[in-house]
């Protein structure tokens, strides 16, 4: 019985590593950078359990006694995707570690907006001692699209910072302090006061390019900040780059923060580098890191193998 680690881009030695560390009886295989796996047929029938991050679909479809697939991330878009995807639950990442990574993400970008990060790096550039009007962070809505785990982490975070706080998910949610909106029906009234709107939505066919110029218009407009801002740390398959190139550009958006995009890595001739207010990161809002994600796996396999059920499974029909 072997786990295997496929990962495509991501190095597989620190999780293998960490793997052996905390179940050292286990059998650990892992594929290369590039996604292949150098194992014979025989190691190909012991693998049990795959750890995954864009992996190779071939290479899943040739493990032909596979009973769980993890993903190495909370996002599962990349492997639904699968062509082939074997019929085995999909189980993905839930654990502190990210969701605090990702709590830190939205409230780093907030406050940098909030505070107007970009107006103070000007006037230091010019040499000049000069107070903006600064609003009260009570004084300023930010709107969260999609309540899950990361969503709700972060607008707890948020309203301890005393930011108002009101959210958007596919069904009615109840948190307290934060005003919630659910569904197509619910969301032009929870853009319409939103003045930092924070995607933490996953891809499905639903949220695909969701978040376009029609619905940026449709974000509140004479609020404390002088326009809105952006801040998407979903999946950029939610956005449509060039509409948001272009609002940053005639001010219907005064400021955007994006951790991800339609095309990553994010294409050296893309227009957005050289926007003056847009923050831009690689992918890193909330990285998964072996040291803290890994004994997440090996406690649901143990449990698993003693007939438990398993955590977080993904709903292959919602997709997410
Ligand atoms: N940038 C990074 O480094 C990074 C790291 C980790 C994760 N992520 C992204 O963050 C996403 C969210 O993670 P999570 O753990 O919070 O996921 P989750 O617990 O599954 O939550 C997803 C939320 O989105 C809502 N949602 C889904 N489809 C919707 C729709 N069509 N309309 C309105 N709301 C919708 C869900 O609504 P319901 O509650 O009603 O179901 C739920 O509230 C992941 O899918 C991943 O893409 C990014």
């Amino acid at each position: 019985m072997a786990i295997l680690v496929a990962v495509t881009g991501w190095e597989a030695g620190p999780w293998v590593r960490r793997l052996k560390e905390l179940a050292p009886g286990r059998r650990v295989l892992e594929t290369g950078i590039d996604g292949v796996f150098a194992g014979n047929r025989d190691d190909l029938e012991a693998v049990r359990y795959v750890l995954a991050w864009k992996p190779r679909p071939e290479l899943l479809a040739s493990l032909i006694n596979l009973q769980v697939l993890f993903s190495l991330g909370a996002g599962v878009d990349n492997i639904l995707a699968l062509p082939g995807l074997p019929d085995v639950p999909l189980v993905r990442i839930v654990d502190p570690d990210l969701t605090a990574r990702m709590s830190e993400y939205v409230a780093w970008q907030v406050l940098h907006h909030h505070r107007q990060g970009f107006a103070h790096a000007r006037l230091q550039v010019e040499r000049r001692w000069q107070e903006l009007r600064q609003p009260a962070a009570g004084e300023v809505t930010v709107g969260i699209m999609g309540l899950g785990v990361l969503g709700r982490d972060a607008a707890e975070a948020l309203c301890r910072l005393g930011f108002r706080v009101i959210g958007w998910s596919r069904t009615e949610k109840v948190i307290e302090g934060v005003a919630s909106y659910h569904g197509k029906a619910g969301l032009e009234d929870f853009l319409g006061q939103t003045d930092i709107l924070v995607s933490l939505l996953p891809l499905t066919p639903e949220t695909a390019g969701l978040i376009d110029g029609p619905l940026l218009a449709k974000l509140r407009r004479d609020g404390p900040l002088g326009g809105p801002v952006l801040i998407n740390a979903g999946r950029g398959g939610s956005q449509v780059d060039a509409d948001i190139a272009a609002a940053l550009a005639d001010g219907r958006l005064i400021g955007a923060s994006l951790d991800v995009f339609q095309d990553e890595p994010l294409p050296a001739g893309s227009p957005l580098w050289s926007l003056p207010n847009l923050v831009i990161t690689p992918h890193i809002a909330a990285v998964s890191a072996p040291r803290a994600l890994a004994r997440n796996i090996i406690d649901q396999i143990t449990a698993f193998e003693s007939g438990g059920p398993l955590q977080n499974l993904v709903d292959p029909a919602r997709g997410y």
